[in-house]
C-alpha cells in the first residue's frame, strides 16, 4: 500500500522533527526550508542556552556531532557557535549552514509560513530554570501572526514554569513510555498534550486520552505503516524526520 493510500494525520498535524532532518542537517534553516517545501505546517526544534545566555537551536549539549567544531554549549558563546559549519557533516551541499538562534529561527519561520514546537532541553550547564524559560518567552514573543508556538519538554518543571509565563500555549509532556500515573502528572503541570515514542502507543491509552480531551502525538516515526491502527483510536499527529512520508 502506498503512503497516500493509508489513513493518516491531517496535514497540519505533521511536524518535521528538527526540521526535515532526513533531507537536510537537523535544526538548521535548510531543514526548516525543506519542511516547508515538503508541505509541513509545523517544525519541531530543540533549544538550549549558550555560555552567554542566548537560546540556540541545537539538540545536544555540545556542538561536536552537528558541526565541524567541538565544545560544550556551556563553554561557547553564541557568536562562537554561529561561526561553525553546521552542514558539512550531513553533506557538502550544506557547508554554509549555521547553528541558528531561536530568535532568528522564529523570524525565518514566519517568512516560511511555519509554526514551531519548541522543545526545551534541560542540560547540566543550565544554571537557572527561570533564565531558561524567560529566554524562551522573550524569543517566541517575536513570532509573526501566522506562526503558532507550542512547547514540549522531557522536564515537567520546564513545562510548569513555561505554563506559568504563557498559560495560553499548548504544553506537551515528552515520554518514551507513559508513567503509570500519566494523567496525574499531566494535570500537575498542567499539560494538555503527550508526545510519546511511537513504539509505546497503545489503542487502550489513546481511547482514554481521547475521552479526556488530551492530544497525543507520536515521535519520531518514519514509517506510516506503524501508525495505521492508531489514527482511528485518537492519535492527533506525528513528529517525523521526513514529512513527505505522511504528506504524500
Ligand atoms: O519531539 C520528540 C523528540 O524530538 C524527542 O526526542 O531526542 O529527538 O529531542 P529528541
Ligand atoms: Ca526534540
Amino acid at each position: 500500500m502506498s503512503p497516500s493510500a493509508l489513513p493518516g494525520p491531517a496535514p497540519h498535524e505533521v511536524q518535521a522533527h528538527r526540521g526535515a532532518s532526513a533531507i537536510a542537517p537537523e535544526n538548521t534553516m535548510a531543514a526548516f526550508r525543506a519542511a516547508a517545501e515538503a508541505g509541513a505546517k509545523w517544525v519541531e526544534l530543540d533549544v538550549a542556552l549558550s555560555a552567554d545566555g542566548q537560546l540556540i537551536v541545537i539538540h545536544d549539549d555540545s556542538v561536536d556531532r552537528t558541526s565541524a567544531g567541538s565544545g560544550s554549549l556551556g563553554e561557547l558563546t553564541q557568536s562562537e557557535i554561529a561561526a561553525l559549519d553546521a552542514g558539512s557533516w550531513f553533506g557538502q551541499d550544506f557547508q554554509d549552514e549555521r547553528i541558528p538562534t531561536l530568535a532568528e529561527t522564529i523570524a525565518a519561520l514566519g517568512e516560511l509560513g511555519l509554526s514551531a514546537n519548541v522543545e526545551i532541553k534541560q542540560h547540566k550547564h543550565h544554571k537557572s530554570l527561570d533564565q531558561l524559560v524567560g529566554a524562551v518567552q522573550t524569543d517566541i514573543a517575536k513570532r509573526s501572526g501566522s506562526t503558532e508556538i507550542m512547547i514540549s519538554s522531557f522536564d515537567p518543571e520546564a513545562l510548569r514554569a513555561m505554563h506559568a509565563l504563557e498559560p495560553e500555549l499548548e504544553m506537551a509532556m515528552l515520554w518514551g513510555r507513559p508513567p503509570e500515573d500519566w494523567a496525574g502528572q499531566l494535570a500537575a503541570i498542567p499539560a494538555t498534550t503527550i508526545h510519546m515514542h511511537y513504539k509505546a502507543l497503545s489503542i487502550g491509552m489513546l481511547e482514554e486520552t481521547d475521552k479526556r480531551g488530551i492530544k497525543v502525538r507520536a515521535w519520531t516515526c518514519n514509517d506510516p505503516v506503524q501508525l495505521v491502527s492508531f489514527w482511528d483510536a485518537g492519535l492527533t499527529g506525528v513528529i517525523t524526520d521526513d514529512p513527505k512520508l505522511f504528506l504524500g
